[in-house]
């Protein structure tokens, strides 16, 4: 992921935010999917820089300070968590939609980042020896379809269960890691799709 600056606010062509007038909120051409925000392309995402040029804004007037709670009641993805988050304030949301809420949840909540890393080494060791032995044995017939929780119709059969099998490693990982490196690791079923 991308490296956030707090300098690439100040489009202005001052320099600096002298009113929210001097500011291109078109942001053509800047990074949107630094740090988590690139983490699912959730549909209607508001761009990062909109709610991080207010705060940048509203923090250099005196308005916000840390600490403060910002509260997005239509949080989508979390964008406007995330922002709130890396501008030292508490943000609350939420959404109509869980998977939103998953989103927000798994994008603004800091985690270790060395349990971030041994989580995915886990949930990545021996996936594709797994899922290619989950595959053969569909196609013998010989795989135990019973234990399937999820037929939506979604996903064709073979898919489903490969996706069931990354679903169990995240359910191991989770219990031994916690709910937030679970949240973080489910983004990436929610993400899927079939090849
Ligand atoms: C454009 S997105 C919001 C983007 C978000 N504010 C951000 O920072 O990226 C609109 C969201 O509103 C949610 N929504 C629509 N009607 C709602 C309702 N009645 N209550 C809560 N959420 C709702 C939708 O599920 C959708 O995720």
């Amino acid at each position: 992921m991308a490296e956030y600056t707090r300098q690439t606010t100040l489009d202005a062509p001052s320099g600096k935010i002298a009113d929210l007038k001097d500011i291109d909120w078109t942001f053509e051409g800047a990074d949107t999917q630094y740090l988590t925000h690139g983490l699912h392309s959730y549909p209607a995402r508001m761009i990062p820089q909109i709610p991080r040029t207010l705060f940048d804004y509203y923090k250099s007037k005196g308005v916000l300070s840390e600490g403060d709670t910002v509260y997005d009641p239509f949080s989508g993805s979390g964008t406007t968590a995330v922002e709130g988050r890396l501008h030292g304030l508490n943000a609350e949301a939420n959404d109509v939609n869980p998977l939103a809420c998953l989103l927000t949840f798994a994008k603004s909540i800091p985690l270790p980042r060395e349990e971030v890393e041994t989580a995915r080494r886990e949930l990545l060791d021996g996936l594709a020896e797994e899922l290619r032995e989950v595959r053969s044995a569909y196609e013998d017939g010989t795989l135990e379809l019973d234990e399937l929780a999820v037929r939506d119709g979604w996903f064709p059969e073979p898919q489903q269960q490969e996706l069931w099998h990354v679903r169990r490693r995240i359910d191991g990982i989770e219990a031994e890691y916690g709910e937030g490196i679970g949240r973080l690791l489910r983004v990436s079923l929610s993400a899927s799709s079939v090849k």
